[in-house]
């Protein structure tokens, strides 16, 4: 089976192809290499052992996704070519909604045109918004926050409609909690541009001397010790989720939301701990004020993953940690960066 990775050289795309080839699928991916570089999917292709064919393309060009369509016979589509930080998101709009939601629409438009009717899309935790309970569910109310997750729930809203026009689509729609850690190998790992907005990559450059300290947002939540609660989740179980989403979307047609968690939640000390441990590196932190527009906890229900996917997430927070510092370690400054 072809599958078309969209945002193949990402973080979460470069794991994915691995696991899918490792499963016996054929890998094309399709990336504008905005947010990656093509290092990483050279290192994929030494990981896998195999050539991936690579399109440098924009998915809102219709015209040269046609193209990649005409050469392939693809039969399914991994859908992660986004945009994804949320504050940018605030302050371009336009960009997002574009790219998220536009790029969307358009690859959608080619693949019904070439009659492939088989996507996995990543969609986000972040589409709960501030959730009222945890653990999350599926139906859970949804409440995106800014427009990064509504671009997520309108993509989301545009899957549901198709699939109430035309019940011949087979659709999941994966609702990624909080990915980090990287390949055994140290080869693929994330390579956030600038400074990093997230947790784990940011304590990573402080772990290895990029960055003098970390700002935890907030030391007053309603949590056990009053910062943050999160799921966090190994890339590879979640690119393993996709792999997993595709073999129960052969079954037969159908569309379906599953959450990519592991059930578990850490607090930003408690990551800060498991990071010292996997790193032996002290990680100097300071409290800060709360980040604009954060939750107090989010962690999900993956019962349903399990039901439905036959998925489980299997790595534990120090294999999480221990896996992110020998990327981090072993790559100062993460890929080249030459295109
Ligand atoms: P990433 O930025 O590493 O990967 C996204 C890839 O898409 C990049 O390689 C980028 O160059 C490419 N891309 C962006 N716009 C494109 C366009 N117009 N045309 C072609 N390629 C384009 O991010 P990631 O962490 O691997 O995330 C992958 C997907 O998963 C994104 O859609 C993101 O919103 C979603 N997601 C990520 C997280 C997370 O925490 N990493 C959580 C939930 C959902
Ligand atoms: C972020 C995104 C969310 C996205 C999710 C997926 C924001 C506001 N939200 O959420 O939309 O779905 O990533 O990965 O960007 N923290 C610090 N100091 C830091 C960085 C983070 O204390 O320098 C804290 C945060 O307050 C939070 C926890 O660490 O409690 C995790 O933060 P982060 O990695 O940014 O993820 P999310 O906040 O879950």
């Amino acid at each position: 089976m072809k599958i078309l990775v969209t945002g193949g050289a990402g973080y979460i795309g470069s794991h994915t192809c691995i696991e899918l080839i490792k499963a016996g699928f054929e890998v094309i991916v399709v990336d504008n290499l905005c947010n990656s570089s093509f290092e990483s999917l050279k290192r994929v292709k030494i990981l896998a052992d195999c050539d991936i064919p690579f399109y440098n393309v924009d998915i809102c060009d219709k015209p040269a996704l046609i193209k990649v369509f005409k050469k392939h016979s693809i039969d399914g589509v991994v859908h992660l070519a986004g945009l994804k930080a949320v504050g940018e998101s605030v302050e371009k709009p336009i960009k997002y909604y574009n790219t998220n939601v536009g790029g969307t629409f358009i690859l959608t438009d080619v693949m019904c045109e070439f009659n492939c009717k088989t996507i996995v899309f990543s969609s986000s935790a972040t589409v709960y918004g501030d959730p009222q309970t945890v653990p999350i569910k599926e139906n859970s109310p949804l409440s995106a926050k800014n427009p990064y997750g509504r671009s997520k729930l309108m993509i989301e809203e545009f899957f549901q409609d198709i699939f109430a026009t035309d019940d011949s689509w087979r659709i999941a729609l994966l609702r990624y909690f909080n990915p980090i850690g990287a390949h055994k190998s140290g080869l693929i790992g994330e390579d956030p541009n600038g400074v990093p907005n997230n947790l784990i990559p940011y304590i990573s450059q402080v772990a290895v001397g990029k960055l003098e300290k970390l700002s935890v947002f907030g030391g007053d939540y309603d949590t056990p010790d009053g910062t943050g609660v999160r799921d966090y989740i190994h890339v590879v179980d979640l690119a393993k989720g996709h792999v997993k989403s595709l073999q129960a979307l052969k079954n037969k047609p159908q569309v379906f939301i599953v959450n990519l968690g592991t059930g578990k939640g850490f607090s930003v000390l408690e990551m800060i701990k498991a990071f010292e441990k996997a790193s032996k590196k002290k990680i100097p932190y300071q409290i800060v004020d709360r980040r604009l527009g954060d939750i107090a906890i989010c962690y999900a229900d993956p019962t349903f993953a399990k039901e439905k996917i036959n998925w489980k997430a299997e790595y534990e927070l120090n294999e999480m940690c221990e896996d992110t510092w020998r990327w981090q370690s072993l790559n100062l400054d993460g890929y080249p960066r030459y295109k």
